[in-house]
Order: C-alpha cells, then sequence, then structure tokens
C-alpha cells in the first residue's frame, strides 16, 4: 500500500541559467520524491528531445506543455502503480511517448517522473539513495567519485574565445575528502593567478562556475592550471582533464582550433603534444560528433599515454550509440548524464553496456542545472569512481559535492575512494 503512486505533480521552475526547467513530485500514501531536470548547452545532436514550448513567453524556452504532459498524460497512468518497479515504469513511459527520441511527451517530461519514482521509492523503502540505486544497477561496490572540476571555461559555457570547452582538475589524494580540499585549495589559487596576470572581470564564472578569462589560446588554460596546482603544492596529486565539445568548433570541415582553421589530423597531432607536455588524464569529445574514426586514431596514441578519452556528444548516453563506438574503438570512457537518454533504466542500461566493454563510466551533470544532487548518489551507487559536477562555487555545483561529503560521512571506514579505478600516468 505504502509502495503505490498515489499522486504525481509535475510543475516549472527556474535552472541555473534562469531558464525554465520541469520539476515533478511523485507521492506514495507516505513519502514524496522530488527530482529537477538539468539542461544542456552543447547538446549532441542525438540526444533525447528537450521539449520547450517555443513562442514568446520565457525566449520560448518555456516547459508548460512538457509539465502538462506529465500532469495530464503521465500520471494517470502511473497512478496505482508500485513505485519501487523502475524498470516497469520506465518502460511504460517509454512506451507512452511511443517516439524513437521521446519527441512527443519530451525527454524533460519522462526524465523528471523516471526521477522523481526512483527518489519515493527510496524513501518508501527506507533505503538511502545511494544504496537504493546500488541496487538498481546491480552494483554491490559503492564508491566515492574522483572529482572533475571544470575550472576554466570556454566554448558554449562562456562569453570569451576558447574553443575547447571544458579545463578541468582532478585531484588524486587518498579520500573523497582530502580530495575536494586540495581541488579547491587549487581553485582559489587559480583565482588570484588570473586577478594577477589578467585584471578585473578576468575571474568572472562561466555557466559551470569555472573561470572565464578571455585567453584564446588553449595552452594559456593549461599553464594556468599547472601553476595553480604547483603553487598550491598539489603536483603529482592533482591531473588535468579537457572536454573539448568539438562539434561546437567545426565548421565547413575544418577545426576552427585556436582562432586557425586546421584539419583533424593537424588536431591529432597537436592532442598528441598536450598530452605529452601536460599532465592531462582524459580528452572528452576531442572531435565532432560523427566522427568516429578520428576518436579511434587519437584513441591509439592515447592509450600509450594512458589518457582516457571520453564520448559525450559522440556517444549521448545511448547503446546504440555506443555500440557503433565499442565496434570503432572509439572511446574508453562513457561520459553519463540521464537527460541525455531520458529513464534511469536507460542509462543504467548505458552504463552497464560500456562496463561490459571493459569501458569507464563518467557520471555527468548538465551546464543548465539545478540544486537537484541526484548525480551524487548515481555516482557512488554505480561505483564508476568518477563524476563531472562543475567548479566548486555555486550551489547548483556544490550541492553535488556537499552531497557527497554526507555519503562520505555515512559510509565511515567502509568509503572507498575512486581513485582506484583510474589508471594513471
Ligand atoms: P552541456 O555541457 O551540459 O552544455 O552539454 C557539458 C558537457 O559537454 O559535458
Ligand atoms: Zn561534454
Amino acid at each position: 500500500m505504502n509502495y503505490k503512486i498515489s499522486k504525481i505533480k509535475a510543475r516549472q521552475v527556474l535552472d541555473s541559467r534562469g531558464n525554465p526547467t520541469v520539476e515533478v513530485d511523485v507521492f506514495t500514501r507516505t513519502w514524496r520524491g522530488r527530482a529537477k531536470v538539468p539542461s544542456g548547452a552543447s547538446t549532441g545532436v542525438h540526444e533525447a528531445l528537450e521539449l520547450r514550448d517555443g513562442g514568446d513567453a520565457f525566449g520560448g524556452k518555456g516547459v508548460s506543455k512538457a509539465v502538462r504532459n506529465i500532469n495530464r498524460k503521465i500520471a494517470p497512468k502511473l497512478k496505482g502503480r508500485d513505485v519501487r518497479r523502475q524498470k516497469s515504469i520506465d518502460k511504460l513511459l517509454i512506451e507512452l511517448d511511443a517516439s524513437s527520441n521521446k519527441s512527443n511527451l519530451g525527454a524533460n517530461a519522462i526524465l523528471g517522473v523516471s526521477l522523481a519514482c526512483s527518489k519515493a521509492g527510496a524513501h518508501a523503502s527506507h533505503k538511502r539513495y545511494y544504496k537504493y540505486l546500488a541496487r538498481k544497477c546491480k552494483n554491490k561496490r559503492l564508491v566515492l567519485p574522483v572529482p572533475f572540476m571544470n575550472v576554466i571555461n570556454g566554448g558554449e559555457h562562456a562569453d570569451n574565445d576558447l574553443c575547447i570547452q571544458e579545463f578541468m582538475i582532478v585531484p588524486l589524494m587518498k579520500t573523497y575528502g582530502r580530495s575536494l580540499q586540495a581541488a579547491v585549495e587549487t581553485f582559489h589559487i587559480l583565482k588570484s593567478i588570473i586577478h594577477k596576470k589578467y585584471g578585473k572581470g578576468a575571474t568572472n564564472v562561466g555557466d559551470e562556475g569555472g573561470f572565464a578569462p578571455n585567453l584564446n589560446k588553449v595552452r594559456d588554460a593549461l599553464d594556468l592550471l599547472v601553476e595553480a596546482i604547483k603553487e598550491a603544492g598539489y603536483e603529482d596529486k592533482i591531473k588535468i582533464a579537457m572536454d573539448a565539445a568539438a562539434s561546437y568548433f567545426y565548421k565547413e570541415g575544418k577545426y576552427l582550433y585556436d582562432k586557425k582553421k586546421i584539419t583533424k589530423n593537424r588536431l591529432i597531432k597537436e592532442y598528441e603534444k598536450l598530452m605529452k607536455r601536460y599532465p592531462i588524464i582524459s580528452i572528452e569529445d576531442p572531435f565532432q560528433e560523427e566522427d568516429f574514426e578520428a576518436f579511434a586514431e587519437l584513441l591509439k596514441v592515447a592509450k600509450k599515454q594512458k589518457v582516457m578519452i571520453v564520448g559525450d556528444d559522440l556517444t549521448v548516453s545511448n547503446v546504440n550509440r555506443i555500440s557503433i563506438a565499442v565496434k570503432n574503438k572509439s572511446c574508453n570512457c562513457l561520459l553519463l548524464k540521464v537527460n541525455q537518454v531520458g529513464t534511469l533504466t536507460e542509462a543504467i542500461d548505458a552504463a552497464r553496456l560500456a562496463k561490459k566493454n571493459r569501458w569507464k563510466v563518467m557520471v555527468s551533470h548538465r551546464s543548465g542545472e539545478t540544486s537537484d544532487d541526484f548525480i551524487a548518489d548515481f555516482a557512488v551507487g554505480l561505483g564508476c569512481g568518477m563524476i563531472k559536477a562543475g567548479a566548486p562555487d555555486r550551489g547548483e555545483r556544490t550541492s553535488k559535492y556537499n552531497e557527497l561529503i554526507r555519503i562520505e560521512e555515512k559510509l565511515g571506514k567502509r568509503a572507498v575512494y575512486g581513485k582506484s579505478i583510474l589508471r594513471l600516468k
């Protein structure tokens, strides 16, 4: 009785960019699960469809249609169902939508319901959320993920000329807590270095909370990170990662890299030089989202340097795209974003397919986020060992890092840090 869905109520709220997004409450007789849906800016073309209203209100970005789909079409179908039966709930949502990319009901509508059900299910089962999710993932090993913290923002996330979208620091101390501290200290030192070098305004932050100085050279950003890591005293303990999000600087067959048009072969060579020169441990979306071959060529080089090649826009958390990438040997790590695919079950399936093929998995936020801290519990439950959640300075980003602090506290001595999952240089 306590497990039956008694009511579902959705509404339009705001995300971290000030755009409308979907919030869903799923009720059982005594419990409630609430989820808010994130939204990307550098989205992959193969992602599930985020339903927006169009028209004048909110610059066309309203989500009232998605909200209405939940309240009028989804809610009546789910009422009375056992909230713990995630797979059958997600199956029903997929069938109700009946399109290949969730364009009828909207992936934002479907995901909000899927996640809110999982939260209500955890409450109703009196389980901690990460443990509940671990069971859904059929995973026994809870792992606190290594944060991939985006501290310099470029590309679609910042108003500057940096072509590469994200420059991340990756702290590898013994525990999550100690790693978080090291990353935060480095972040503040980076701020003072940028201020000294580039003056006022240069330490304003981008969408994911990283600084967005008006640099136009990739190497300038990497040099800043190296300097900050060194000054903070964490050389060897903090590595560097990048998300190129290269579809967004790919124009007419060439890449507009550091303001020069270059071929993909030149770009491969450039990445190779960067891997040799800097303590880089992963590169995400190094090429545009259809070029499985270029990814594969770079992976061959990257493996020798023990650098991960991560698929995001390439693979869009979708088993069909992941299968193509596996066949082409395009990457060895999956970036996992639940809203790219639209249900919790499909996201778990994507992670399992990746793991089965001996890829690593990195759970990720979106550039448009909310205070919802689902990804923190999901990363621990999945046991994947890595999370991408932005810089440690905006509420929608720190909510994830803070939830991980609470989980580490709860796990106490049993807390395992994801460092062991990364194979390092
Ligand atoms: P997005 O950026 O949320 O704007 O897509 C994050 C990423 O590309 O990884
Ligand atoms: Zn990305």
